[in-house]
């Protein structure tokens, strides 16, 4: 079972917003959207756009360097020129911290 790590205090992170986080040596970006915090690879899988600079509307985020559109849900890539999805992983909130889970090393 993969480690629970702690990203962010849940004061730091407004609904709409997009905010980047390191945790255990990864870039992470975190998203708020009806409430429900989301995380996400910082690094746009076209050629590693900083996705935390981009324009969040809704659950889509758009890339600043090319415009390559995201499901912060699922990471679905919806628009090119990126084709590969990008790295989602779980995460909880509880006693006002936002907490992400990585994958297994
Ligand atoms: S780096 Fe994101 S669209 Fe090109």
């Amino acid at each position: 079972m993969a480690d629970f790590f702690k990203a962010a205090e849940a004061s730091e992170l407004d609904e709409g917003e997009l905010l980047p986080v390191e945790v255990d040596g990864e870039l992470v970006c975190l998203a708020k959207v009806a409430g429900t915090v989301y995380a996400f690879t910082d690094n746009c899988t076209h050629i590693s756009g900083p996705l935390n600079e981009g324009e969040l509307d809704g659950y889509v985020l758009t890339c600043p360097w090319h415009g390559a559109q995201f499901d912060v849900r699922t990471g679905k890539a919806l628009r090119g020129p990126a084709r590969q999805d990008v790295l989602t992983y779980p995460v909880k909130v509880e006693d006002d911290a936002i907490y992400i889970q990585l994958p297994e090393a």
